[in-house]
């Protein structure tokens, strides 16, 4: 009689997960408000203003500017921030291609280095040696929710006159020291689109503390209208990329739920890296004391040698079919995607980065964030799940 699931056994799990997104009757009503204003547009109503103004508070920034989708706010703030064209970004290797799909798109060019072992966030050290003539920016990215190490990125980017665009698409709520993340640097750039944690099903917002910065960006994103009461006056060579009233409203019933969604998931992610001690061979990754994550996703560093050296996919295989939200998440840095192939068509540049492949590669293991939204237990069946493909992988290591 097989144990596992995937080998024919009985799964832990026979309830399912919190399901993602979730909307109620806050949601219903907001679209309900913004259908019947008639006001469908942000040019004509306030929701997404008012929205603009509580997130960019919750994320301790002065002004926050929303789009379509966290792909453009990188965009955008990239072009406001005055990055030139042909200049190189320093990108870190483990990420969502749009961080560095959108370098590519304001006319820069991405420099991929290595992350952080521990953390899996651009290493500074690694960002100081990649630092040449041609860098104007450095792109931190949060991923996860985990606050990259935001203090020596600073003063590297100070010492050289580098921009700092923070891709905070996977951080709401996330706090590095005494302050939320986004507008540490320059600004910072968050995602709504429908996996994450505060969604819209798509959108975007830049936060920052520079009120010219954040002229540029609304500009920007509203076809780069100058800011007179002529409505058909464009100073900047804009787009439309501007957030409809409809997500706005549906973002201002998000945002009042989301501190005690964060609460829970902090609570939970607590307990599961409490039962993961012990377990040889996976590890979550390191939150340095004084730093707060938004648990977008739970990863993990596994060594597949305790696995009896099956592979990642067979791994996160065998822990769906126990009924876990696994996934192996980036299966190749970005410069090894088919985009990045022909730097002479897309133009990239890479250092050695050999953490980032191994975690593409073998290591890391992603849970993602509904399963951080139910009970106590519901958390720990996460641990007990890899402890049960520890016990019984010789059943599945046939299946390669
Ligand atoms: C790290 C990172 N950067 C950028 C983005 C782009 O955001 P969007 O999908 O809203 O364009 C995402 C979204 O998945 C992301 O995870």
């Amino acid at each position: 009689m097989a144990n596992l699931a995937l080998a024919g056994g009985t799964p832990l799990r026979d309830t399912l997960y919190p399901s993602w997104p979730q909307g109620g009757p806050e949601e219903l009503a907001a679209l309900e408000r913004v259908l019947q204003s008639g006001n469908w547009s942000s040019s004509y109503g306030s929701e997404v203003r008012t929205f603009e103004e509580s997130f960019a508070a919750y994320q301790d920034a002065r002004q926050g500017i929303c789009e379509n989708s966290g792909e453009a706010a990188l965009i955008l703030a990239f072009k406001a921030l005055g990055v030139s064209p042909g200049a190189e970004v320093i990108v870190p290797a483990y990420t969502f291609v749009a961080s560095a799909t959108a370098v590519v798109q304001m006319g820069a060019v991405p420099v991929f280095v290595d992350v952080d072992a521990d953390t899996y966030c651009i290493a500074p050290d690694v960002v100081a040696a990649a630092i040449g003539p041609q860098t104007e920016a450095i792109m931190p990215v949060h991923f996860a929710g985990l606050p990259a190490d935001m203090d020596p990125i600073m003063a590297l980017a100070q010492r050289h006159g580098l921009a700092v665009l923070e891709d905070a698409a996977q951080a709401w709520g996330s706090r590095y020291r005494d302050r939320a993340v986004g507008a540490i640097g320059d600004a910072g750039g968050f995602s709504f689109q429908a996996s994450k944690n505060l969604t819209a099903g798509e959108g975007g917002i830049i936060v920052t503390d520079d009120a010219e910065v954040a002229a540029t960006c609304r500009s920007l994103a509203d076809c780069g209208r100058a800011a007179t009461a002529q409505r058909y006056s464009h100073a900047l060579l804009g787009g439309n990329h501007r957030m409809t009233e409809f997500q706005g409203a549906i973002l201002r019933a998000q945002l009042d739920r989301y501190p005690g969604q964060l609460e829970l998931r902090t609570l939970n992610a607590a307990f599961l890296t409490e039962e993961l001690r012990g377990l040889p061979g996976v590890e979550p990754l390191a939150l340095p004391a004084g730093h707060s994550h938004s648990w977008h996703l739970f990863v993990m560093r596994v060594s597949l040698r305790e696995f009896g050296d099956i592979s990642k996919s067979t791994l996160v295989k065998a822990l769906v079919a126990e009924g876990i939200p696994a996934a192996v998440g980036y299966s190749e840095a970005p410069y090894q995607q088919p985009v990045f192939e022909d730097a002479s068509i897309v133009p990239s540049r890479h250092e050695a980065c050999p953490i980032a492949e191994r975690a593409c590669e073998s290591e890391a293991v992603w849970v993602r964030h509904p399963a951080l939204l139910g009970s106590e237990e519901d958390a720990r069946d996460v641990a007990r799940a890899f402890a049960k493909v520890q016990a019984h992988y010789h059943e599945i290591s046939t299946f390669e």
